[in-house]
Parts: structure tokens; C-alpha cells; sequence
């Protein structure tokens, strides 16, 4: 299949993206967020973007609207905490959980009666929903499990010849998908953590429930308020493991590492690294093998290493090293994002140097609080 390359700077692009997507086609497009993988609301149309993705078929999609009024089509908004959140956050990268309306098929919820529900900040993303005649379903634009497209490029890579059509709208301007939250419970609750964080949450609503899915891993077979959160995701190819402690630690565990290893780091690390400040993609010279060092932003500025994070493993992976090493954030705020993905991404595999020799420690509450 030819996939048409089309730019979101071309209004032209965006109706004929339009077309395609009212013809029942499969159009990657730019959100604030990551791309998404859209189709509209018709049962044939998200057939096709389960099967690009390679999605199974229990992991429903986020339905994509222009404004507060349309989501009301799809879903019961009727509760004042959907109201308010809607109020505060929207346009922007929030995602409701809502009782759904018999408007949206089955295959776009995988079944349940609820359905995830945003309207993106993404000016384009809003105006090619409405060249399409209305909500898009749409996941991120990858291949199910591994790393979620940031550029019009990750999604060349992944998608090529199998969709319809690409949008181009540059780097995205978030980094790491929406916030999820479920409001069909008795409490709101975070099924997954992103750019508006549980502080921003809790001022407006006071507590919320964390989903244990957020923070350790759920087994194949257990029951998850958000069935993605069962799958393997954000993965690079090649082998990734979070490296915890102090960063002299992370630093000797480096060094004495054979091979040729990444590790992804903060700004203020590179130094433990051997590397001039504010450098990155050095290779530093070692003993045994040979290290890539890749600075993803500053540990303090979540935001940056959001925008940062999936970029940095797309490069990486494509360094084909025998092992990528990440350092993740304080889950403070916007950190909690970050590090969810990156452990996720790692298979919640985490070694500390102080006590790799021993075994890999645990994914415990001391290392994500949220
Ligand atoms: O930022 C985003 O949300 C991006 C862009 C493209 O908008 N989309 C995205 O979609 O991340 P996806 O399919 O990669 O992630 C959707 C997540 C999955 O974990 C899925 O299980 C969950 O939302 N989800 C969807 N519908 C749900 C529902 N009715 N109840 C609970 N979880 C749901
Ligand atoms: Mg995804």
C-alpha cells in the first residue's frame, strides 16, 4: 500500500487526510501528546488499525474529539467531576474514562462499556477530526509494544506501507502519552500518569487512587482497570534496564560493564560520566567495551525529559548497542510519567550497582511513590 507523506503546514493535506480517513482509511496524525494511529468511528475502518499495529484485540482505543460538545455523542458526561476536568484540562493531554453511549462500536472499547475519551490541544489533530466529520479513534502510532512515535519519522519507520497516510507536524510537543483517568468508579482513579499529573489531579479534585498497574507489574492473565497496562510497552529493541543509586555508583557499574552499552541520563550526570558538560553521544574510552553517553534533559525539568524520553530511545536502539541503561527521575510531579514509561519499557527490570552483584532489587514503593 502507498502511503501518502503529507505535512499539517498544508491545509490541502489536511482535508485530503480528511478524505482518507472518511474513506475508511488509517491516517498516522500529530497530537501534542505522540502521533496517533486514527480511523474513524466505524467498525471496518479500526479493524485496519488493529491489524497495523499489530494490537490485540482486548486493548481498546482512545476516542479522539475536537471539543466538549461532540464528546457528549459518545459518552455520558454528565458528572460534575467530568465537567470540571474537562473545564480545566481540555483541549490538552488529560483522557476520561466514561460510561460509553451505544454510538462508538465494540471494537473501538474491546467490548466494555466505558470509553476513553480526549479532545488534544493539537490545533491540527482537532482540525483534521473535523475534515474527517468527526471522533477518531486512535492509538499511538507504533507497532503494538515498542517504543510510542514522537516524529513523523518514528512513524516511517514502523508504519510505512501499511497505512494510508502520514501528517506531519513535527516533534510533539509533550513527549509521553495522555493522562488517563477513570471516572466510572466510586473514587477517580490514575490509570495512567502523563503531563497532567496526580498533584494537578488532586487540586481540583482532591483524592485520587493510583492504579497499582502504574506502578508494578501486572501478570498477563490479572484483571486491569486499563487492559494496555497487561501488554509489554515503550520497548526498545535491544535490552533496557534502569540503573538506580547515586550516579558515581551508576558510573562504576558502567564502567566495568563489557560490551558496548547506552545509558541515558540527566544533564547534571554527564560529569560521573567522564563527559564535558552539556555534551552527550560521546563515547567515553574504557578498559572493556565502550559506553555511549545520551543526556535526555535536566532531572528537575520533567517536561523536558517527557518531550525527551521516546526520542532518546528511539536513538538508542538505533546505535544497536548491547544494552541500554536509563536513569529515571523522582517521581515527583511530571517524574512520575517518565519513570512509569521507562519501567515499563524495562520490563520493571531495575538493578542498583550497590547490590547488583546480589540480585536485581525490587520495583518497590521506595523507588516509585507516587
Ligand atoms: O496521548 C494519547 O493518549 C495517545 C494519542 C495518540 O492521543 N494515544 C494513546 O493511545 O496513547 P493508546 O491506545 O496507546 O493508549 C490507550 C490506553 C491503553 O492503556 C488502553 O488500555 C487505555 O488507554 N484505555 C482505552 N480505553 C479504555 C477504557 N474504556 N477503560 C480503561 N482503559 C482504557
Ligand atoms: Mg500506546
Amino acid at each position: 500500500m502507498t502511503t501518502y507523506l503529507l505535512s499539517d503546514t498544508s491545509l490541502d493535506d489536511i482535508y485530503f487526510a480528511g478524505s482518507l480517513l472518511k474513506a475508511g482509511e488509517v491516517v498516522a496524525i500529530p497530537t501534542e501528546t505522540v502521533y496517533g494511529l486514527a480511523a474513524v468511528l466505524k467498525t471496518e475502518a479500526v479493524e485496519k488499525i488493529f491489524k497495523a499495529k499489530g494490537r490485540p484485540a482486548d486493548n481498546p482505543l482512545i476516542v479522539h474529539v475536537s471539543n466538549e460538545e461532540e464528546a457528549e455523542l459518545y459518552a455520558h458526561v454528565n458528572s460534575r467531576v467530568a465537567k470540571a476536568l474537562m473545564n480545566r484540562f481540555w483541549p490538552g493531554p488529560l483522557t476520561l474514562v466514561l460510561p460509553k453511549k451505544n454510538t462508538v462500536p465494540d471494537i473501538v472499547t474491546a467490548g466494555l462499556d466505558t470509553v476513553a475519551i480526549r479532545c488534544p490541544s493539537h490545533q491540527r489533530a482537532r482540525e483534521i477530526i473535523r475534515a474527517a466529520g468527526g471522533a477518531l479513534a486512535a492509538p499511538s502510532a507504533n507497532r503494538s509494544g515498542s517504543i510510542s512515535p514522537t516524529t513523523a519519522g518514528h512513524v516511517y519507520d514502523d508504519m510505512n506501507g501499511h497505512i494510508a497516510g502520514i501528517v506531519n507536524g513535527g516533534m510533539c510537543k509533550v513527549g509521553v502519552e495522555s493522562t488517563v483517568i477513570d471516572l466510572t468508579g466510586a473514587r477517580p482513579r490514575l490509570l495512567r500518569p502523563g503531563f497532567v499529573t496526580a498533584e494537578d489531579l488532586r487540586i481540583l479534585l482532591g483524592q485520587i487512587e493510583i492504579d497499582e498497574a502504574v506502578t508494578k507489574p501486572v501478570g498477563a492473565d490479572e484483571a486491569v482497570r486499563a487492559p494496555g497496562m497487561k501488554y509489554k510497552h515503550y520497548a526498545p529493541k535491544t535490552p533496557l534496564t534502569i540503573l538506580a543509586g547515586p550516579p558515581e555508583y551508576a558510573a562504576s557499574f558502567l564502567w566495568a560493564q563489557p560490551g558496548k552499552n547506552v545509558v541515558i541520563c540527566f544533564e547534571l550526570e554527564l560529569l560521573f560520566f567522564e563527559v564535558p558538560s552539556a555534551e552527550e553521544g560521546i563515547i567515553v574510552e574504557k578498559p572493556v567495551g565502550e559506553l555511549i553517553v545520551l543526556n535526555y534533559g535536566k532531572e528537575n525539568e520533567p517536561e523536558t525529559l517527557m518531550r525527551n524520553l521516546y526520542s532518546y530511545l528511539h536513538k538508542a536502539d538505533m546505535l544497536k548497542p548491547d544494552h541500554i541503561y536509563a536513569r529515571i527521575p523522582e517521581t515527583k510531579g511530571g517524574g512520575a510519567a517518565v519513570a512509569n514509561r521507562l519501567l515499563k519499557a524495562a520490563g520493571f527490570e531495575v538493578i542498583d550497582p550497590l547490590d547488583y552483584i546480589c540480585e536485581n532489587i525490587g520495583y518497590g514503593e521506595d523507588i516509585i511513590s507516587l
